[in-house]
């Protein structure tokens, strides 16, 4: 029977990843983190093993020996200033290895691990999550459409459930902080959680306010799609005043004012809580091409991910549970380390959330 850890296996995401593959039988499932009574409590609901595990722990390699572990999921973030010791570790024990990582220099930078992960053998794969693994997929569902791609927009709103811990620590840590974004065909820099603009979403989530964040796609996006001019992307949370205080709290950063709002996440994280039931249960994705069709006229095509009743919060697990499905059934045979992109299909992704209240909308538009 093959063996997947899954680290961070109580924590927001780890804990549905956790439940949604412990429905298999043909695999068994160890839950870890920090705390092994959590760990266990999460085990003893779906039948799984809980232990306790560090990220930060020397001996890991030897714990995914001892363990016998054929693939580790690790959604133990923040990515954001996390080196690749759990990676180099899967390496080294021959695990195939997942991550959520959604720090663009962790998950752009996965690829020095490339020569070690193919002399052993596994897969490494970062940000097996909605980025960049639904965000490429949905471009390169529609890719074939167009004879050159110019503008690539995308952009997430969440509902008022917020994420967990690690997620906040990550969005926050670039707020009023500067990043490059790739504008008219050179870098530009812009600024976390500023540049707010209102989006469009089909009922029942209507408009949204969102803002820049330093995301992997902002790299990834411009070498994999080559003829892109612009690539944006801009996230928000559904209660405007959340995005009102983000914006505010990125002009203090950007002004000197406050270094960073990562010692507010605690408080923020609560006040969120506290709040979430008074606010929307509606989340909503967009990717928008524009650039040529094959006749050469200029062409905008939209496609929408809406989610109801707060499954939002579920979409960023769905890459990581198809891509693990798809490995242990064997049906993967790259080997290497990469970012998620081209491993699976939106219908794949999408389909582990088939039981959800999810439906994708396109529409598409002659820009004159
Ligand atoms: N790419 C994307 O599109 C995308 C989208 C959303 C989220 N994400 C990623 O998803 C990650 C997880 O988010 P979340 O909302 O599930 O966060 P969370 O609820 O805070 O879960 C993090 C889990 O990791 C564990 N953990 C933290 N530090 C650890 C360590 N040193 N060793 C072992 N376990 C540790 C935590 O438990 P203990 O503290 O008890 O150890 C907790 O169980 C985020 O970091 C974010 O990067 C990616």
């Amino acid at each position: 029977m093959r063996t997947v850890v899954v680290l961070g296996g109580y924590g927001n995401f780890g804990r549905r990843i956790v439940q949604a593959l412990a429905g298999d039988e043909t695999y068994r499932i160890v839950v870890a983190g920090r705390n092994a009574t959590k760990a266990q409590a999460i085990a003893r609901e779906v039948g799984a093993h809980g232990i306790a595990i560090d990220t930060a722990a020397e001996e890991l390699p030897e714990i995914l020996r001892s363990l016998s572990a054929d693939l580790l999921i690790h959604t133990a973030g923040p990515f954001q200033n996390q080196s690749y010791a759990v990676a180099r570790a899967c390496i080294d024990t021959g695990t195939h290895y997942i991550d959520l990582a959604d720090g663009r220099a962790y998950v752009c930078g996965i690829r020095e691990l490339d020569a070690q992960a193919q002399a052993n053998a596994v897969l490494i794969v970062s940000g097996a999550s909605s980025l960049p693994a639904l965000s490429s997929a949905v471009v390169d569902k529609f890719s074939p459409q167009f004879s050159r791609m110019q503008e690539l927009d995308v952009g997430i709103s969440s509902g008022a459930r917020p994420p967990g811990r690690a997620t906040m620590d990550g969005v926050l840590a670039y707020v009023g902080r500067p990043f490059t974004q790739w504008r008219d065909g050179s870098w530009k820099t812009v600024h976390g959680w500023q540049d707010m603009r209102s989006q469009s979403y089909p009922r029942p989530v209507g408009t949204r306010w969102i803002a820049n964040c330093d995301v992997p796609d902002l790299q990834l996006f411009p070498q994999r799609y080559a003829t892109l001019e612009r690539v944006t992307f801009r996230a928000g949370v559904g209660p405007k005043y959340s995005m009102l205080g983000l914006w505010i709290g990125s002009w203090l950063v950007r002004a000197g004012i406050l270094r960073t709002l990562v010692p507010y996440v605690p408080r923020l994280h609560r006040a969120a809580l506290a709040l979430a039931p008074f606010g929307s249960r509606c989340s909503a994705m967009h990717v928008t091409i524009r650039g040529l069709n094959h006749n050469n006229v200029a062409r905008s095509r939209s496609w929408y991910l809406i989610a109801e009743n707060d499954h939002g919060p579920d979409i960023p697990c769905f890459p990581a549970i198809a891509l693990a499905r798809k490995i242990l059934r064997g049906e993967i045979h790259s080997r290497g380390a990469m970012p998620c992109m081209g491993l699976l299909t939106v219908d794949e992704i999408l389909g582990v959330g088939r039981d959800l209240y999810l439906r994708t909308e396109e529409s598409e538009h002659e820009l004159i």
